[in-house]
């Protein structure tokens, strides 16, 4: 079976959940896109700290160098605390610049700030560029793995004596988010609390419903302009009555200038996961304000992208699709320099990408599907075990579907504590996050004016008053915490010595 890897230039963001379409057995990857612009305001050095491979037995003794960021400029006075990011699925740069509300919020604290890369992403391959070559070096990619390489990190960052009394706080978006979350309520002698922002933390089976994020996606739509989420379901048909003859599937490719030409119904259903792909990053990335990563994409994108799709009174396939293609050049084109809309080509850094396809093939089994009624989408049933078996296709592993409830926990969190869950509405990604406050320290907090991890990105004018709250409710949070700590490890220092 074909495999590739999709990645959407525009997309650019944090947060590359990616998903295995199941008919297609096509891997897309959501959105990936790497910021290593200069003109970034946030500056760190860069380190390495060598790391076993397999934190968990005795029988292999291999190591490699994971890769962090840190920032001390305004670290003050003796036991300062440490902001520790809990790097996810991608280069740790884009966290770094993305992660605005860390840096802004360092200066009042006196706080060491640090990003710590997920192993085998960016810089921090465990075998190199062999890491992708087999399943016995895949596998040391686990959540587990990367969480026990962040304690022995924050451990040798706190060998340092002005250091060995910092309370320490975790923040993360989206797989970070729950890294974050999971750091904390795994190790809570080494983290204090955790930001857990937009964090899918029960997008697993039998905690979500597998349509939950497409409906959101389509309500995103719907609010901006009930015909634009009309000409996308239309569109789908229109599709389809094109690619039934060759002509119509030769106007469709010469229409969006895809790179390549599209033949085979194969490539009709990349194209169409490629649309797909495109309604969910616009659904994440449905910011107040002009976001620029590698290319700048306008306040509320979904506004603009609808501005296109507003006539339902079309009747021919083809001006439904010359209108689509309208929308689509303005999130894939914005700058007006693509040559052609590239469904296929993989991005050289390959690796980062099957990274998550094969994390979510084994640990992060993430049921997604559409019914075509109550969301805008073609109807695609979760089929586990096809699922299972184009995983063990691809990268010769099954997939443990309840792995991650059972080792973090889904349907009881009560023992959590020190944890903020912030989940933004217009996120698709809110249909898994923690929605209800699950003990007293551990809370959820509603973004209604949100999409995914707005509350982590730095202070803009353009912010709805919700993140707004949100932001200052982290900052009580983390103060509360960090006290917390400094009055326990007073009243411990008998087992201190
Ligand atoms: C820390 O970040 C600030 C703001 O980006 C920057 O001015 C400073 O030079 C950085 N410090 C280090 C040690 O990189
Ligand atoms: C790793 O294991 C090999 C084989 O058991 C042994 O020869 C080697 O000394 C060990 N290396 C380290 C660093 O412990
Ligand atoms: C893989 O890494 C090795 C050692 O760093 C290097 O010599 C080799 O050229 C690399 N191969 C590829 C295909 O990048
Ligand atoms: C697709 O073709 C069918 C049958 O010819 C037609 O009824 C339908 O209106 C067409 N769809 C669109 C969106 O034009
Ligand atoms: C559709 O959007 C265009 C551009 O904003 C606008 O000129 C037109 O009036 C809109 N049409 C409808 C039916 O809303
Ligand atoms: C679509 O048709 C309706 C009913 O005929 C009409 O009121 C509306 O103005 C039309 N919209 C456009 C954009 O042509
Ligand atoms: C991108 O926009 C430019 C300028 O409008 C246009 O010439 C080019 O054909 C567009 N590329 C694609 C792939 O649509
Ligand atoms: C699920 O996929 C399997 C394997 O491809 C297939 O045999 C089965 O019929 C599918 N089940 C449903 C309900 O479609
Ligand atoms: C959770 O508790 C916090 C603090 O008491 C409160 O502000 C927040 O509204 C609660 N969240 C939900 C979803 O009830
Ligand atoms: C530490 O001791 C102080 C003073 O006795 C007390 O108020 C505080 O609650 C104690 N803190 C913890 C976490 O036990």
């Amino acid at each position: 079976m074909d495999y590739k890897a999709y990645n959407f230039t525009l997309l650019s963001f944090i947060l590359t959940i990616q998903f295995i379409k199941l008919n297609s057995l096509q891997v897309i990857t959501a959105s990936t896109e790497v910021t290593k612009s200069n003109s970034s305001p946030y500056k760190y050095v860069t380190k390495k700290f060598t790391v076993p491979v397999d934190h968990f037995s005795f029988s292999i003794n291999n190591t490699f160098e994971m890769r962090y960021f840190i920032n001390d400029t305004w670290r003050s006075g003796k036991n300062p605390p440490i902001f520790f990011y809990t790097g996810n699925e991608g280069d740790l740069e884009t966290f770094a610049e993305n992660t605005g509300f860390m840096w802004d919020i360092a200066p009042t604290f006196g706080a060491l700030i640090v990003f710590a890369e997920h192993r085998y992403y960016g810089e921090s391959k465990p075998f190199g560029n062999k890491s992708f070559d087999n399943v016995k070096n895949l596998g040391y990619l686990t959540s587990q793995q990367a969480l026990a390489d962040y304690v022995d990190l924050i451990v040798h960052l706190k060998s340092d004596p002005s250091l060995k009394h910092s309370p320490v706080i975790a923040f993360g978006g989206s797989y970070g988010g729950m890294l974050s979350a999971w750091f904390r309520m795994k190790y809570p002698h080494i983290i204090h609390g955790a930001i857990a922002a937009s964090a899918p933390v029960l997008q697993f089976t039998g905690y979500t419903d597998c349509q939950s994020f497409s409906r959101i996606v389509t309500s995103d739509f719907r609010a901006v302009d009930p015909n634009c989420e009309k000409v996308i379901r239309k569109s789908w048909e229109s599709i389809k009555n094109l690619t039934s003859s060759d002509d119509g599937k030769k106007w469709i490719s010469t229409k969006f200038k895809v790179c390549g030409s599209l033949t085979t119904n194969e490539n009709f259903k990349t194209f169409k996961d490629f649309l797909v792909s495109i309604y969910s990053n616009l659904a994440m990335v449905n910011y107040p304000y002009a976001t620029d990563f590698l290319s700048p994409l306008p306040p509320y994108p979904i506004r603009e992208f609808c501005k296109f799709l507003n006539n339902t009174n079309l009747s021919s396939d083809k001006d439904v699709l010359t209108n689509l293609q309208k929308g689509i050049n303005l999130y894939a084109n914005y700058t007006g320099k693509l040559k052609c809309l590239d469904l296929s080509n993989p991005e050289p850094d390959l690796g980062a990408a099957s990274g998550w396809d094969y994390q979510a093939c084994t640990e992060m089994v993430m049921p997604m599907c559409n019914d075509g009624v109550n969301d805008m989408f073609e109807p695609e049933p979760w089929n586990f075990t096809e699922f299972s078996e184009n995983c063990f296709s691809h990268f010769n592993v099954t997939p443990k579907p309840d792995l991650v409830c059972n080792i973090y926990g889904c349907d009881d969190l009560s023992t959590a504590s020190n944890i903020v869950f912030s989940n933004g509405l217009l996120d698709p990604w809110s249909s898994g996050g923690v929605l209800r406050n699950v003990s007293s320290s551990a809370v959820a907090i509603i973004i209604p004016e949100g999409a995914h991890h707005l509350d982590l990105r730095g202070s803009h004018p353009a912010d709805p008053y919700s993140v707004i709250k949100a932001r200052e409710y982290h900052i009580y949070s983390i103060k509360k915490w960090i006290k917390q700590y400094r009055e326990s490890f007073n009243n411990d220092t008998v087992f201190a010595i």
